[in-house]
């Protein structure tokens, strides 16, 4: 079998790209014992971080890679041919340039870009590289959400009337990780990327953004830069309506709520995804709630089996989606186009924070140079 090898930059969260493929999927309860890998075509290659630590615990997990610190000599390496990049979010255009010059392929984690200019000098390099960009989204490719969207396309719901979506997480631990959430990004990017991601992927383009924000009381003591408490209202270019909510300083959820939950209203039925309990409910026309819990099931799959671990499914999800599109010469999605468009959403919700007025996506778009 074909597979595309894969460099990973970045290696704390990035690290979870390489288990995930390199390792096999852990049986489950009633699963059969053969040995099975979560994304076949592609290959964990090559890793690279500039923190030494950081590849020693990586190359503990996955010995049979090859390891450096210096990311110029893992994209000269013949057998890399996509580069999963998991740098802080400042860097992201950066790293995604030097490897499009390197004629490689590029997975980016959310978000794409944090900035207008970083857009602005992406756009321009997407018009001259051949190479493709996937855009890791990972909650699309969550089991839950996954479900979800199959339902959606069967017509199970009818015509969506409204789209509601919200990632909260208190993250006090993420700013003594990574100093540079607090000061170097915006939570309408690190955070509500995920939510702005679902509304957008069942709005379609959008037209308008209403946003508020504010510092929550822990935003205050770690001097984040950015309102880590925003709601934002989207009107889509057809009409339709949504609304996306973060909250990154709370103080803790009831247990009957989840980080990421997705509620789609249609005409037909209302659904409801969740991440990370793996639950997924939705009403059938005569009113009937039906409820999907994987969690016994796929949870080796998606956390490793690891109680609540991170990401192991979703990312080897959007892996092979990219590369069989790659080996098939099909489409993909979110690419790099989708991601522009969604940066685009993202900075017409900061701007309206700040000015307290709706702003319009269209003329950002148009600055990028995508309108
Ligand atoms: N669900 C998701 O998809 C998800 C979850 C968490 C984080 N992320 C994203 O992943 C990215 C990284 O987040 P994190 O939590 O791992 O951050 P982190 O600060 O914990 O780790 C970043 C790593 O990148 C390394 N690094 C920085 N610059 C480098 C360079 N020039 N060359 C090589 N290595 C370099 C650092 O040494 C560090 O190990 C962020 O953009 C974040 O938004 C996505």
């Amino acid at each position: 079998m074909t597979k595309l090898g894969v460099g990973v930059l970045g290696l704390q969260e990035g690290r979870t790209l390489l288990k995930a493929i390199s390792h096999p999927i852990p049986p489950s309860v009633g699963a059969v014992t053969e040995i099975t890998y979560r994304a076949p075509h592609v290959a964990a290659v090559a890793g690279c971080d500039l923190n030494a630590e950081q590849i020693t615990r990586a190359s503990a997990d996955c010995p049979d890679v090859f390891y450096t610190a210096d990311y110029d000599e893992m994209l000269q390496r013949t057998d890399v041919d996509i580069v999963a990049i998991y740098t802080p979010d400042q860097y992201h255009c950066d790293h995604i340039l030097r490897a499009f010059a390197a004629g490689k392929h590029v997975i980016c984690t959310k978000p794409l870009v944090n900035t207008l200019t970083d857009a602005q000098r992406l756009y321009q390099a997407a018009q001259r590289t051949g190479c493709q960009l996937m855009v890791g989204q990972s909650t699309r490719f969550f089991e839950s959400f996954q479900r979800q969207r199959k339902d959606y396309d069967s017509g199970r719901f009818g015509q969506i009337e409204f789209v509601d979506a919200h990632y909260t997480h208190r993250m006090d631990w993420y700013y003594d990780k990574s100093a540079w959430a607090a000061s170097a990004t915006d939570w309408v990017f690190l955070g509500l990327s995920h939510p702005i991601d679902l509304v957008c992927w069942y709005l379609g383009d959008i037209r308008e953004v209403y946003a508020t924000g504010v510092h929550s009381q822990l935003a205050q003591q770690y001097n984040v830069r950015s309102p880590d408490v925003v709601s934002i209202n989207f009107m889509a270019s057809n009409g339709q309506t949504g609304r996306a909510f973060g909250h990154y300083g709370l103080h803790e959820l009831p247990s009957a709520r989840n980080a990421i939950e997705l509620m789609l209203y249609g005409s037909q039925g209302t659904s409801l995804a969740q991440y990370h309990d793996m639950r997924y409910r939705y009403t059938t026309p005569d009113g009937t709630e039906v409820q999907e819990d994987m969690l016994y099931q796929r949870r080796g799959y998606y956390f490793n089996n690891e109680v609540h671990g991170m990401h192991y499914g979703e990312f080897a999800n959007y892996a092979e989606h990219f590369a069989n599109a790659l080996l098939h010469h099909s489409a993909h999605s979110p690419n790099l186009t989708d991601g522009l468009k969604i940066f685009a959403v993202m900075e017409a919700a900061r701007r309206s924070m700040q000015t307290h007025q709706p702003v319009a996506v269209a003329p950002i778009l148009a600055e990028i140079g995508l309108a």
